[in-house]
């Protein structure tokens, strides 16, 4: 069978953020406080505490790789009942219904038909390589990121994801982070044992919790991966939500903070290099938000999932974040229709952009970033196209840039969609951000 190796990738969904509010919480406990979302029915109440740990225990760099070979998996019947075959007949019927059709070998819409034969022969072991790696359907015909999920993740009992990551296409390198620092205090953040029950589809929680009191400085924030095969993605961001306030009853619909870091299947850690950190406040506060989606239906599952701050005390260079961009534009885009979006700033003063994370939502097509020197002179900082929403990585950049010189951002939308969409916050909406981290800290481009 075809070795399936999962690619990079980073995503972002749902209201992230955009505000730029600033985050000086100055309450000083440290401690994880988890919610539920009323969305989701399979989530638990118990709150989790920031644990800070200083041991070297096994960590995941979130690297999700499958040979694909998925042993003693029998696709649950129930899920298929209450929701793969729909999806399978909307997006397979057509060729593979029950008198297959365009060169299709088989109908592929039969619960028995399809887990009857030796396992890794039978032909549900040959729909999720096909639906993971986009060589079905054939004809790039569009099929919904949560259809696509659902099949793979049924027909591979949980353990196989689609790369989203094919047919995008960077002018520059996916950030690889170099080895984790040593001797820094790790904060663990997990949303403990949260029940993630069968019929949990497309589910996001979100829960909040403070940096260290002391403040400091992040070197490496990395995704703790626990049950991968309902874990989707982790977006972390930073929030001045409830300031002041006791946290709770956090709402993944309405709440909202400032993108700091994500993390999908595949997806790798952040790590700014050189005894380098980004500057974190003393308790500042920080939401995540975690996507599940149980799309084999499994029994039983319950996921403790979070991130991995690594903060020292002293950093050789202070990194921030920079969101540049048109940020929430102000277009209207109709059904089959493709609209530009830009925006130049210029920078204030001397700075180095070590890496970028450009991000849009839905549909995004692509996204081009150009400097243009004082002297009229242009140079490409970054060139996307096959935007994915689903695959979202930090590219290293390390570029220098002089107080004077402008950074235009252009992003490109292709609405595939039967409805109008518009810049806002929403998934549904579009953005336009490229999400930096540059130093001096001073350094802003506006
Ligand atoms: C437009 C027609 C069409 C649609 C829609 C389509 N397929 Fe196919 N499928 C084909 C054709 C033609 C082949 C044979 C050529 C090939 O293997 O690429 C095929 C082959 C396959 C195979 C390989 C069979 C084998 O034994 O090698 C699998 C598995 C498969 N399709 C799954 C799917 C799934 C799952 C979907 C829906 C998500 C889907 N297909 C949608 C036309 C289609």
């Amino acid at each position: 069978m075809r070795k399936i190796v999962l690619s990079s990738l980073i995503l972002f969904s749902l209201s992230c953020g955009s505000d730029d509010k600033a985050n000086n919480g100055q309450t000083v406990i440290n401690n994880a406080t988890q919610n539920n979302n009323p969305s989701n029915n399979a989530s638990n109440n118990k709150s989790n505490n920031g644990t800070a740990t200083n041991n070297g225990t096994a960590t995941n760099n979130g690297t999700n790789t499958n040979n694909g070979t998925v042993a003693d998996c029998i696709p649950s019947k129930a899920q298929w009942d209450a929701t793969v075959k729909d999806r399978m007949d909307k997006n397979c019927g057509s060729c593979h219904g029950a008198v297959p059709s365009f060169g299709a070998p088989y109908s592929l819409l039969d619960y028995d038909d399809l887990i009857a034969g030796q396992e890794g022969m039978r032909k549900v072991d040959k729909i999720f390589p096909r639906t993971a790696d986009y060589t079905m359907p054939p004809n790039g015909a569009q099929v919904t990121h949560q259809d696509r999920d659902t099949i793979t993740e049924w027909a591979s009992c949980g353990n196989v994801h689609p790369d989203h990551g094919i047919g995008l296409s960077a002018s520059r390198e996916v950030h690889v982070p170099t080895a984790k620092p040593e001797n820094l205090t790790e904060y663990n953040f997990t949303a403990n044992d949260i029940a993630i029950g069968p019929t949990t589809l497309d589910a996001y929680e979100c829960f909040t919790f403070e940096a260290p009191a002391s403040g400091g400085f992040i070197s490496r924030i990395e995704a703790i991966v626990d049950e991968s095969r309902v874990l989707h993605h982790l977006v972390l961001m930073r929030t001045n939500e409830a300031a002041g306030q006791q946290f709770g009853g956090i709402n993944c619909a309405t709440s909202n903070g400032k993108f700091y870091y994500g993390w999908a299947p595949g997806g790798d850690a952040l790590q700014i290099p050189d005894n380098g950190g980004a500057t974190v406040g003393p308790g500042e506060k920080f939401l995540l938000q975690i996507h599940y989606n149980n799309g084999a239906g499994l029994e039983g599952i319950t996921d403790s999932s979070g991130v991995r701050m690594f903060i020292s005390d002293t950093a050789d260079k202070e990194y921030h974040m920079l969101a540049i961009g048109s940020g929430i534009p102000s277009i209207n885009v109709a059904p089959g229709d493709q609209v530009e979006s830009t925006r130049t700033c210029t920078v204030t003063e001397d700075m180095t952009i070590l890496i970028g994370f450009p991000h849009m939502h839905e549909i995004g097509s692509e996204f081009h970033e150009t400097i243009i020197r004082k002297n009229g002179d242009e140079e490409s900082l970054i060139d996307l196209t096959g935007w994915s929403f689903e695959n979202q990585p930090f590219y290293d950049y390390n570029v220098n840039l002089e107080a004077g010189d402008k950074i235009k951002t252009t992003c490109l939308y292709d609405n595939h969609t039967d409805k109008a969409v518009q810049g806002g916050l929403r998934s549904a909406d579009e953005m336009c951000f490229d999400f930096m981290f540059v130093t001096p800290t001073t350094a802003r481009c506006n």
